[in-house]
């Protein structure tokens, strides 16, 4: 903790996040105690470079990576990646070839758009952003349109699994007031470089969207995109119950589900999630045409039905699904009410 964190805590953005953050275990009000934040019941959280750091450490993780960040947090000098200290690499979605050459055009400044971007675009947005993977030559941040009708002063959004921050600046030129949430602390490092960059006002902190560390009925929306789709079921469970505890009444999430049929989930095993040969065949023959009555990469709304969505319990009727070609899944429209449904909650 350096004087540069106690002075960012005195700022807005610090005192937002002691009125809106609680403890993501207990739910307990945070205070500052001039180094951490400290839970009622005496839970501390680090802060990494004015960044609060509120993962959980007990029980497995959704994704590795998740471990390094706790750990550079809690001030382990073994695991920092010395290559480049200040990118927190060692908690990157990246292989170590990657890290390496994340390091050398940092330290090099030899791409226009921030290196670690320039590396992990890829990662953010799949297929999709295919041709854009180690594209060293990018001088801008390709931030998509977001699918929500633009906030009224002062709605705030957030945004799950928000890595570099594509979908958070996105709600921001909407007019939300964007808070994005990742448990890498390098992605989260990397989207707030890129916000003192492109100057949004956006907040960032490395959590898990399965212990969402704020206050009941905090946001008028939240986003999430290719997040939940990798989660095993009991983590997209307790996720929708967090989601539904943090809207405001009457407000809305969009969050993109995996559809149990399309081609991706054959190959995952995660969460019992593997389709059966018999269902891949199914989600082939409908997307090429060859199923009759089909139009080939026809109204997919058919295979969407079949979404985790439907595997969690939720009623598919209540939500309204866009398709997403790629992966066959879609992205879910769920009224906060129907989040706790999902679940029995
Ligand atoms: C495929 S990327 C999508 C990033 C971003 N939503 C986008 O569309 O550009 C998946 C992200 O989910 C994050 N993630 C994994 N487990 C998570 C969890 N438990 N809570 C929140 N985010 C998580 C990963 O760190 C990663 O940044």
């Amino acid at each position: 903790m350096t004087a540069m964190d106690c002075q960012r805590m005195a700022s807005d953005k610090g005192l937002w996040y002691l009125e809106n953050l609680v403890c993501p275990i207990d739910r307990t009000g945070l205070r500052f105690d001039g180094e951490r934040l400290r839970s009622k019941n005496g839970r501390c959280y680090p802060i990494v470079d004015g960044v609060p750091v509120l993962l959980v450490s007990s029980g497995k993780q959704t994704i590795g990576l998740a471990n390094a960040s706790i750990e550079r947090a809690q001030g382990r000098s073994d695991v920092i990646d010395q290559r480049a200290r200040e990118l927190y690499l060692e908690s990157l979605g990246l292989n170590d070839e990657e890290k390496a050459e994340v390091a050398r055009l940092w330290k090099g400044k030899l791409t226009a758009i921030d290196p670690v971007v320039a590396m992990i675009i890829g990662a953010t947005c799949g297929n999709a952003y295919k041709d854009l993977t180690k594209k060293l030559s990018l001088t801008e941040y390709p931030i998509p349109s977001i699918r929500l009708t633009s906030a009224s002063t002062g709605d705030a959004l957030l945004d799950i699994g928000c890595n570099w921050g594509r979908w958070s600046i996105a709600a921001a030129k909407k007019g939300f007031s964007a808070v994005g949430i990742d448990p890498s602390l390098g992605a989260i490092m990397a989207a707030r470089r890129i916000a003192d960059e492109l100057k949004p006002d956006i907040k960032y902190l490395v959590a898990d969207a399965r212990f969402l560390p704020f206050r009941n009925e905090r946001f008028r929306a939240v986003y999430s995109y290719s997040v939940l789709q990798h989660f095993a079921k009991e983590d997209v469970r307790r996720t929708l119950l967090e989601v539904s505890r943090v809207l405001e009444p009457g407000a809305v999430a969009k969050i993109q589900m995996a559809n149990k049929l399309a081609f991706a989930a054959f190959n995952s095993k995660q969460a019992g999630n593997r389709t059966s040969p018999k269902n891949l065949r199914f989600a082939i023959g409908r997307s090429v045409g060859v199923l009759s009555g089909h139009r080939q990469h026809a109204d997919l709304r058919g295979l969407l039905l079949r979404t985790w969505l439907a595997m969690v319990g939720f009623p598919l009727h209540r939500a309204e699904i866009q398709a997403c070609a790629y992966c066959l899944g879609g992205v879910a429209t769920i009224e906060r009410c129907y989040c706790a449904d999902a679940i029995g909650g």
